[in-house]
């Protein structure tokens, strides 16, 4: 599903809505949410529109738990740290345990670290039971469920720190790999989670700003296949719902 919109503030307060709906629905059903938010610029606006008041002190937050789909390697309190942005922009703001924030670590020694104590993390986070769960105590799965993932897509058709030609694209093994340095802008090394992960996702909501990446976006509605050489945002194909919020600038 497409919707358009003419500014990023509409969009913006779309996207808010939408997770706080998808939130407040999986911790009535199950008893807590898992969502993975983006990084990059696109996602602030929303993230602060969650930070006002009439959302911020919401009572869902306290069962729901912050991942993210990817972080570059720097300090967590770092002006480029998707961390740091999602933080200053909402999670400092509403009432959330710490203890539900899962940020992608960068104190290790290499990226090739933090990608493989992330992957612990999601596997101890999907695997421990949940005492709040209210349904009965879900058979073990192999891969978790997201029930939100938001992503955002840059003029490459890259998605997360999934940059053309990466070989994770295709890896059906890893959920959390390393990208070397000198790629992305800003060209800092990066930890991301691949799309064997992210499509494990009840929804996916697409952030989308500027006219450049409309003409990317519907080349993928229009040739999903063919665009998967060319786009990582071609291989998101979650196992939910995937929504595009395209905003005219
Ligand atoms: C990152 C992001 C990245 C971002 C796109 C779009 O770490 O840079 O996760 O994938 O979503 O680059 O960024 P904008 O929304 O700022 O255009």
């Amino acid at each position: 599903m497409i919707r358009n919109f003419t500014g990023i503030e509409q969009l913006s307060k779309a996207a808010a809505a939408y997770i706080i709906h998808t939130v407040a629905s999986a911790v009535e059903l199950k008893g807590f949410a898992a969502i993975v938010l983006s990084g990059g610029s696109t996602p602030r606006l929303t993230y602060e529109t969650l930070s006002k008041p009439e959302t911020a002190g919401k009572q869902l937050w306290q069962k729901c738990h912050i991942f993210w789909g990817d972080e570059r390697w720097v300090p967590a309190n770092h002006p480029e740290s998707n961390f740091a942005m999602a933080d200053r922009a909402m999670l400092a703001k509403i009432r959330i345990p710490a203890r539900n924030i899962h940020r992608i670590k960068t104190e290790y020694h290499s990226p090739e670290k933090a990608a493989i104590e992330y992957e612990k993390h999601l596997k101890n986070f999907f695997r421990a039971p949940k005492p709040a769960q209210k349904t009965r105590s879900a058979p073990e799965r192999t891969m978790p469920l997201f029930d939100l993932v938001l992503l955002g897509m840059g003029s490459d058709g890259h998605t997360a720190s999934l940059f053309p030609g990466t070989p994770l694209l295709p890896d059906k093994k890893k959920w959390v790999a390393a990208v070397p340095a000198g790629i992305g802008n800003p060209p800092a090394a990066r930890i991301t989670l691949t799309p064997a992960l992210l499509n494990q996702a009840k929804n996916s909501l697409f952030l989308i700003g500027g006219s450049e990446k409309r003409k990317i976006l519907a080349e993928i509605l229009s040739h999903p296949e063919k665009t998967k050489k060319k786009y990582p945002a071609a291989w998101i194909k979650p196992a939910g719902k995937l929504i595009w919020l395209v905003a005219e600038k």
